[in-house]
């Protein structure tokens, strides 16, 4: 049950209960529907007391949850019924919530309030925090923390089940095109064991409110239920432990020792389930004091792993990894786990030396903090963005622009820099409008060599990845320094228009 929004199918079946009054078709494809139930009219409080009432007959749960999530305020807006009520009740945009969604707050009140005449308590997402908590009402924090933080400090209980961790309908690996389609998002095994439930930003009298967790596996993208079962296993193993186990006492290193004997048993019960732990997991330091890439390799248990760097397959007589292993120059990394004589999935990591890499470097400008990872080095890691935009490899800003300082260490024949933007105008990621290099031999008096100015992007621009290449006459620099303007103020055609849009940059190289 979702209400008043996700109500598609309802108003099929009901089209008296829209604003427009339909006639609907129940909703065919992925994504949110404009039409919801009309907030002004008497007949749809009836209709969710029936419903709700039905649901209490059905289920003798504690809790009835009454979903409160995505329910755009498009039609509300334009309804002579909605604003009639929003009248009516003399609900104002105040506080940062606009009137309609003080009348979706209307709405689930209406539902709560229902609900407690029949002894039940309501849980709904955590955009029932908006325009005002219905009393008693439980949250479930699902955009992320935020809203379950709200929730608790205003005393309501609060089921933490965030999409940064717990949203098991997301990818499991980066390597998509080897992935059943999934919505999107990625959230490997060890990103669900490292989370905390109880947020640091609470109090211990606030977070006694933080009464569970739970994982969403939306199965919209899943036509089977053993592709369901691949998504969720053994993502819910890290949520169990995550449940039950304090956080001192946690070790993803021995979770994943112990997880080889639970799929085992997932094996011996003809589960689907995804296989990545046994791979190889590669990851990559910046050494700047010497300039190397260092390479750390784990995998679950006391596997064997085998590598390569030219990018051929790995065997059983390949390099046994022993301990990190310090790169000087590029690489193709390839490697695999044994175990029983058998070999997992390859995986791989190039790395792509240029004069910039592994050196240090200093931004001038804040980048944004959910797209910070390693702060400078991640431009000079050697590890070039591909893919989406929330990969790791990316930094963000927004409403700054990206302003390095790349210090080489010593004088250094300079005569190119590029470098690589990700576009998703979607997700208000646009292009840089400018790029400009300058160099320095002290890093206080910089020289502008090279400077390149980007149109604004149109509606019909590409997303995807956009490679600069900025060229000057060849100078000695020990200091590199990058400006690349972001969108300041995003296009008129853009539903962010006058807002900053995000600039995501990947990997500075310098030839
Ligand atoms: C949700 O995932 N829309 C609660
Ligand atoms: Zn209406």
């Amino acid at each position: 049950i979702d209400l008043p929004g996700h109500m598609q199918a309802a108003l099929a079946a009901y089209p008296e209960l829209g604003c427009t009054g339909g006639p609907y078709k129940v909703w065919q494809k992925w994504g949110i529907s404009d039409d919801v139930l009309c907030a002004g009219n008497d007949k749809v409080m009836t209709f969710i007391d029936n419903v709700l009432k039905e649901v209490t007959q059905l289920f003798p749960s504690k809790y009835i949850h009454v979903g409160g999530d995505e329910c755009p305020k498009v039609r509300w807006k334009e309804c002579p019924k909605c604003q009639a009520r929003i009248k009516a009740l003399h609900l104002e945009a105040k506080d940062g919530h606009s009137a309609e969604e003080r009348l979706q707050s209307y709405v689930i009140t209406h539902a709560s309030n229902y609900l407690k005449s029949l002894g039940r308590n309501t849980i709904g997402w955590d955009e029932i925090l908006e325009g005002g908590l219905a009393e008693g009402a439980t949250v479930m924090s699902w955009r992320g923390e935020a809203g379950g933080i709200a929730a608790a400090k205003q005393n309501h209980d609060v089921v933490m089940t965030p999409n940064s961790y717990l949203y098991f309908d997301y990818y499991q690996s980066l390597d998509k095109a080897n992935e059943p389609l999934a919505i999107g998002g990625y959230l490997p095994l060890q990103r669900v064991y490292s989370y905390e439930p109880m947020p640091k930003e609470l109090t211990a009298d606030e977070a006694r409110h933080i009464i569970g967790v739970q994982a969403n596996i939306w199965t919209e993208y899943m036509p089977t239920f053993k592709h369901m079962q691949y998504m969720a296993l053994p993502r819910v193993a890290a949520l169990s432990e995550v449940q039950w186990t304090q956080p001192q006492l946690k070790d993803y290193n021995d979770f994943t020792n112990r997880l080889i004997s639970l799929t085992n048993l997932y094996d011996r019960l003809g589960y689907n389930y995804a296989k990545h732990l046994y791979n190889v997991n590669i990851s990559i330091d910046s050494d700047t004091k010497w300039r190397e890439i260092v390479v750390h390799m784990t995998t679950a248990g006391d596997a064997e792993i085998r590598y390569t760097l030219d990018g051929s397959q790995p065997t059983a007589s390949s390099t046994l990894y022993t301990g990190a292993i310090h790169l000087q120059k590029s690489a193709k990394i390839r490697a695999t786990a044994f175990r029983n004589g058998k070999s997992s999935q390859v995986s791989s990591q190039d790395i792509v030396f240029n004069k910039a890499t592994a050196c240090q470097v200093k931004l001038l400008q804040p980048t944004h903090k959910s797209y910070t990872y390693n702060g400078g080095v991640t431009l000079t890691d050697g590890l070039v963005g591909d893919k989406g935009f929330g990969t790791g490899r990316w930094l963000g800003f927004s409403g700054n622009d990206l302003e390095a300082v790349i210090d080489l260490k010593k004088p250094t024949d300079v005569s190119s820099v590029s470098l690589n933007t990700c576009v998703e105008k979607g997700s208000w990621i646009f292009d840089a409008r400018n790029i400009e290099v300058s160099v320095s031999t002290d890093g206080i008096a910089f020289t502008t060599v090279a400077n390149k100015a980007l149109p604004a992007l149109e509606k019909n621009s590409a997303d995807g990845i956009n490679t600069y290449d900025l060229n000057f006459s060849q100078t000695k620099a020990r200091y590199i320094k990058v400006h690349a303007t972001s969108e300041h103020s995003i296009p008129d055609w853009h539903a962010g228009k006058g807002k900053p849009g995000f600039l995501f940059v990947d990997e500075i190289s310098v030839k």
